[in-house]
Parts: C-alpha cells; sequence; structure tokens
C-alpha cells in the first residue's frame, strides 16, 4: 500500500498546546439530560450541525485518561471519504446528507428489517468513554453515545449461520469527494467475529460529547470496537450483514500484510512500516506512551483470543 495512505502528521495538522489549553474541555459528570455543551465559535465552525441526545450514563467504568478536547476529535479524523488529512473530513463532510438515513440489516437473521436512525436514536443510549487507538499510533479519548451493538442485533435474531458481521459505509460521489478517487476500494467494509460483535463493549455509536455525531466523526451511526485499531470503526453505516464467512475488508484489499482483520491493539505485533509499541496520546506530540494490549481492555476481552496466534491472527 501507498506511504501517503498513512502520512505522519504535520505539526500544522495538531492543535497548538495553547489553543486547546484555552477551549472548555468537555465535563466529565454531564448531566443525563446530555446538556449541550457550551462550545466556543470554532467548534462550530466544524462541518456539520449536531444536537443534543438523552442518555444515560454507562455502567463501562472509563480508562484513567480525562476525555480529547472536542475540537480536537472533531477535527483531526480519519475519513478517506472526505479525503485523507487529518483536517479534510471536518472540511468537507457538511455535504453528506445524514437526513433521513436508514440502515439495512439482513443475512443470516430471522427477522431482516430497514431501520431509521430516527428509531435508532429514540432507544435507550448511554454514554461510555473509551480511548480510540489508531494503527497510525496515536489515541484518543472519547465521550460516545449510543448502545451495545448486541441491542441492535437481538432485533433482527441472527440465525446459527452468522459467524461475523459486516459492516457497509455510505459511499456517495456526489456527497463525498474522496469516493471519486481510488484511495480506497469502495465502499468502506468492516467486520467482526460474531463474538466480537455481540461483546458487550461494542459500541453501537450515535453520538460523542453528548450530542448526535458531527459528520466528519461518522455521522448518523457508526461502529466503535475499543480494543481494536480505529480503522475496524466503520463510519455511517448504512448496511450491516451477518455472514458465515469471514467477510473481506476495505483495508484488507488495501493491504492485508499491513491490516489485519483482527486488528486487536497489540504492543507486541508492529505494523510492517512503523512500531505500535508507543503511540501519543493527542495532543502529545511525541509517541511517549506505552500502548497497552487490547488497548486496556484486556480484562474484558483477552478470553475472546484464546488459544489464538495474536502475531499471525493480527
Ligand atoms: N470509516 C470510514 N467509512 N472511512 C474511513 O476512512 N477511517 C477509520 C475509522 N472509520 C474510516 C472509517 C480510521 S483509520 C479511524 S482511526 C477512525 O475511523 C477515526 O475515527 P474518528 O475520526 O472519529 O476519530
Amino acid at each position: 500500500m501507498p506511504r501517503y495512505l498513512f502520512p505522519t502528521p504535520k505539526g500544522s495538522e495538531i492543535t497548538p498546546r495553547e489553543v486547546y489549553l484555552n477551549r472548555r474541555h468537555f465535563i466529565a459528570g454531564a448531566t443525563a439530560a446530555g446538556a449541550l455543551l457550551a462550545l466556543d465559535g470554532s467548534v462550530k465552525a466544524a462541518a456539520s450541525a449536531t444536537e443534543p441526545l438523552k442518555f444515560s450514563e454507562g455502567k463501562v467504568k472509563a480508562l484513567s485518561d480525562k476525555p480529547t478536547a472536542r475540537e480536537l476529535a472533531t477535527t483531526y479524523n480519519n475519513y478517506y471519504e472526505f479525503g485523507t488529512a487529518k483536517n479534510e473530513p471536518a472540511r468537507n463532510a457538511s455535504t453528506l446528507k445524514v437526513r433521513p438515513w436508514t440502515v439495512e440489516i439482513g443475512g443470516e437473521v430471522a427477522k431482516p428489517r430497514t431501520i431509521g436512525i430516527e428509531d435508532l436514536l429514540a432507544m435507550e443510549l448511554e454514554e461510555r468513554i473509551y480511548r480510540m487507538r489508531c494503527v497510525e499510533a496515536w489515541s484518543m479519548v472519547i465521550p460516545w453515545v449510543g448502545m451495545s451493538f448486541s441491542k441492535l442485533a437481538n432485533l433482527v435474531e441472527p440465525t446459527s449461520k452468522a459467524k461475523y458481521v459486516k459492516f457497509t459505509s455510505a459511499a456517495r460521489p456526489e456527497e463525498m469527494p474522496g469516493v471519486r478517487t481510488r484511495i480506497l476500494d469502495w465502499p468502506y467494509t468492516e467486520g467482526l467475529r460474531m463474538d466480537e460483535a455481540m461483546h458487550p463493549l461494542t459500541f453501537l455509536t450515535l453520538g460523542m460529547y453528548g450530542e448526535t455525531l458531527p459528520n466528519q466523526n461518522g455521522a448518523p451511526v457508526r461502529i466503535v470496537t475499543p480494543w481494536k485499531y480505529g480503522f475496524k470503526n466503520a463510519k455511517s453505516i448504512v448496511r450491516i450483514d451477518f455472514v458465515s464467512e469471514q467477510p473481506r475488508t476495505a483495508w484488507m484489499t488495501a493491504g492485508a500484510n499491513e491490516y489485519g482483520f483482527y486488528a486487536n491493539v497489540n504492543p507486541e505485533v508492529d505494523h510492517p512500516r512503523w512500531s505500535q509499541k508507543h503511540e501519543r496520546l493527542l495532543p502529545a506530540f511525541f509517541a511517549s506512551r506505552e500502548t497497552e494490549k487490547f488497548n486496556g481492555y484486556g480484562a474484558e476481552v483477552a478470553s475472546l483470543y484464546s488459544g489464538m496466534d495474536l502475531a499471525v491472527n493480527f
């Protein structure tokens, strides 16, 4: 895969320290009403309008790190449908039409259905603060709002033939400039093994920082699997298929030797072109922090892989 796909961020793409220090940071313990956080003008300049959400505080214990400033999490993105530079999704994603929006759910299920975004938003939502570790060796801590993916899966009743779940993102050349290029094999697809998908940590995500997702972060619905590299977390999902065979993902098509199906965060398995031993917890500039196996969620998920060689199944 070409080297430029995952460029080293330039200093100019990183919010300067004095800028983020002056922002009002996310306030932990925001009320269950999902109080609309008072954000300053430059944050509002981000690509898309967001709305406050109702949610409860999630039961999953947050890691010790404080949430990343919202401005950084919404302006330093990977969303190749809107460009490969980190600042392009925030600039370009306002063209994505996120209403109306439906997700088609099918494959090996007893009750296939198409569900509208309004119905998803009307379900009981909770907030979970998860660290997101990108394969490019940076990380952020984000307060997501959504529900366990298993809640949605149970609505369609997967059959015993369902061994994997395949997620398909929207691919609309007229709304997404990146889809007019051949940087990836569109649509963006990702997948999980059934037990991974049904694990309580796997999060069907509808919002962040108490509001609906900004377009650049994958509005209106995405998946978040916190123990895996960020690329597993498909954005702007339009289809979910329960399938019997391991699906081929967009990144595996781009470079199977670099982006494995499992993609568990693992300091012991280097990416062929860089080490995964350390990471930059943004906005830190240097990768001075040790990467934790399974991104710190080993107690919850390591048993899913007992008996597997994770250097082979990377
Ligand atoms: N989903 C789609 N459809 N397209 C993408 O390019 N990039 C992935 C993932 N989901 C991507 C995607 C990668 S590499 C990362 S690190 C995360 O989204 C970034 O999510 P964030 O911008 O919300 O932090």
